[in-house]
């Protein structure tokens, strides 16, 4: 049987993209095509799609579906096609700065073409390297995190930030395969995380359909776990990195980090250099709200009283001071994070 791993999360595949509904599991695989890039934004917004490499991914997939559904006859005709249709697309979830890179690079690259089928050819190889490079960039990044982790470590994560939050194989997953891969054996705890439960829903699906070990916990129980040494280390993903080693990740993302710090476990995070925003500062950071029924309901349950208030971010931000190391493709950096992330990016020059 194939292993889940090496299923693709989002392909281009005869001028559509084809993507998994992440909606549908644990239950159901199913695989949705899109030939509208309207479409696709909407799969970001319903967390069809979800995870900031793969949304990176899907915003390139969507400019190319918009490159092919205009009917612009100049070049500057097709471009303004394309500004309309990258408005639309970055204006579906505001968190991860991948989408806006993802979005960013096709449209360079369309500003370099001169007739309209050239830009157009031009786009879909791009955004079609750029999914091919989203793996090996994970691959890289599994090495250098692997070297982190040791034989017989306990390993927890939060959210999901596996094969399913990228083209394929994962950044925070990604490390504990290549770990699994260099011949350590390891357990990893996934943390349930309410409200959306990508760590039931996906996580645990993933790590479960590739014969990784993995224990399932409600949020609750993180102190637990860390105060009774069921865990070790511990190793997420991000949504956005500043360049002071500020890290916006799934919301509960801080409080395991704290609860990590107060136990003297070493937090990890492992992200590609795509996933850095070297020029905001924390309060240029927008958290994306989400509707108040991800609190209210599970499911169609409803598990709170009528009309009740609701405070629902996305996201949160945990200071450098919680991080022991930020795992990339180009090296780990470590603090001072100013410095080591700065030379993280001259390296890749
Ligand atoms: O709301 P989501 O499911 O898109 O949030 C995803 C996360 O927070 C992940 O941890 C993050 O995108 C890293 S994915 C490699």
């Amino acid at each position: 049987m194939e292993s889940f791993s090496s299923l693709k999360t989002i392909e281009w595949k005869n001028n559509s993209v084809v993507m998994i509904d992440q909606t549908k599991l644990p239950t159901d695989l199913v695989y949705v095509t899109y030939t509208d890039y309207r479409d696709v934004a909407n799969a970001i917004k319903t967390l069809i799609i979800r995870g900031a490499p793969a949304i990176g991914v899907a915003g390139a997939f969507g400019l190319a579906l918009a490159s092919l559904q205009s009917k612009a006859e100049t070049k500057d005709n097709l471009i303004a096609d394309l500004e309309q249709a990258k408005k639309i697309l970055f204006e579906t979830r505001p968190t991860a700065v991948n989408l806006a890179w993802g979005l960013e690079q096709i449209m360079n690259v369309a500003k370099k073409g001169t007739t309209p089928s050239e830009i157009k050819e031009l786009i879909i190889q791009t955004a079609k390297i750029m999914a091919e490079d989203d793996i090996k960039t994970n691959m890289a990044m599994g090495k250098h995190g692997s070297e982190l982790f040791q034989n017989n470590d306990t390993i927890m994560t939060h959210c999901n930030a596996g094969s399913l939050a990228t083209v394929a194989y994962g950044t925070a997953l990604g490390v504990i395969r290549a770990t699994k891969d260099s011949g350590k054996n390891i357990k990893v705890i996934a943390t349930e995380t309410r409200p959306v439960q990508q760590g039931s829903r996906l996580t645990a699906f993933e790590l479960n359909h590739d014969g990784i070990d993995v224990s399932l916990i409600p949020d609750t129980a993180v102190g637990y776990t860390m105060a009774n040494r069921l865990v070790n280390k511990v190793v997420v993903g991000a949504d956005r990195i500043l360049r002071t080693g500020h890290v916006y990740n799934k919301i509960g993302t801080y409080q395991v980090a704290l609860m990590a710090k107060q136990h003297g476990i070493p937090f990890y995070v492992a992200a590609p250099l795509s996933t850095f925003d070297m020029k905001s500062n924390p309060q240029d950071v927008i958290i994306e709200q989400r509707k108040g029924t991800e609190v209210t309901q599970i499911g169609d349950k409803k598990t709170a009283p009528d009309g009740i208030k609701v405070i629902n971010p996305a996201f949160d931000m945990t200071p450098p001071e919680l991080i022991s190391g930020i795992i990339t493709e180009a090296g780990v950096a470590k603090p001072p994070y100013e410095k080591s992330i700065k030379k993280l990016f001259e390296a890749k020059k």
